[in-house]
């Protein structure tokens, strides 16, 4: 499989599931459930998280929730909600493409009352075969904070392999300190357990 001309003529088949987990694009009409999870986990998301900077509102959060859903339209972003049954309980999203290669940035957030139950391992398991056997990725990476030692456990559990590590790469939102950066990779979906794992 070679580079993605078009990507916006790309079908991609949703929604992806999991034993447990519907991943789906994200859409107008889910502000409310991404205003009312993140509201939650606010003490979790601040260090590591962009989207947690200053008090979430419900407009920002709706305004939000639409520019997902455009941007996956143009395949820019592709944002997934994640719910168990009708339980929104957080989001992954694809960015960073180039579809030249093609290749991509994997980032993801749960709700803190979600936390512990291995459902971020799920969705970025699913996604991952998605994104490679689907989409035709040759590169998927993660870029954590070195100390964002949750989110770093997801990737070796999913056989990521640690590829760079870049100090001074950011500055930490809070401490206003420089941070470094952990790389993580894989080059395929091998070894990834598919037996649960369906789109379309
Ligand atoms: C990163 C984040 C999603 C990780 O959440 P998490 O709950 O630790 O991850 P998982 O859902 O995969 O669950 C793993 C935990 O569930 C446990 N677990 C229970 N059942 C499990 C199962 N079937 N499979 C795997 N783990 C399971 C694991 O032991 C682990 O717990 P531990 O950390 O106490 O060992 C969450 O901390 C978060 O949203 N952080 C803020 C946002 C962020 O930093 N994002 C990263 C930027 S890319």
């Amino acid at each position: 499989m070679g580079g993605i001309e078009n990507p916006i003529l790309l079908d991609l088949p949703v929604p992806i599931r999991t034993k447990r987990l519907t991943l789906r694009p994200c859409r107008a009409g889910d502000g409310r459930a991404i205003f009312e999870a993140v509201s939650e986990s606010m003490q979790d998301f601040v260090p590591w998280l962009e989207l947690a900077q200053g008090t979430p509102t419900l407009e920002e959060s709706d305004e939000k929730a639409r520019r997902f859903a455009a941007d996956f339209i143009l395949r820019k972003h592709l944002s997934f909600a994640i719910f168990a049954s009708d339980r929104f309980l957080g989001m992954i999203g694809v960015y960073g493409f180039n579809w030249k290669i093609p290749s991509a940035h994997l980032g993801y957030w749960l709700r803190t009352s979600e936390t512990g139950k291995g459902i971020m391992t799920e969705a970025a398991r699913a996604l991952t075969l998605y994104l490679f056997r689907h989409v035709g990725l040759r590169r998927l990476a993660i870029l954590y904070d070195e100390n964002n030692t949750k989110s770093v456990a997801v990737a070796k559990r999913l056989g990521f392999a640690l590829e760079s590590t870049s100090p001074m790469a950011d500055i930490h939102p809070l401490t206003h300190e420089p941070t470094t950066e952990l790389t993580f990779v894989r080059f395929h979906a091998d070894g990834l357990d598919d037996t649960d794992v369906s789109w379309g």
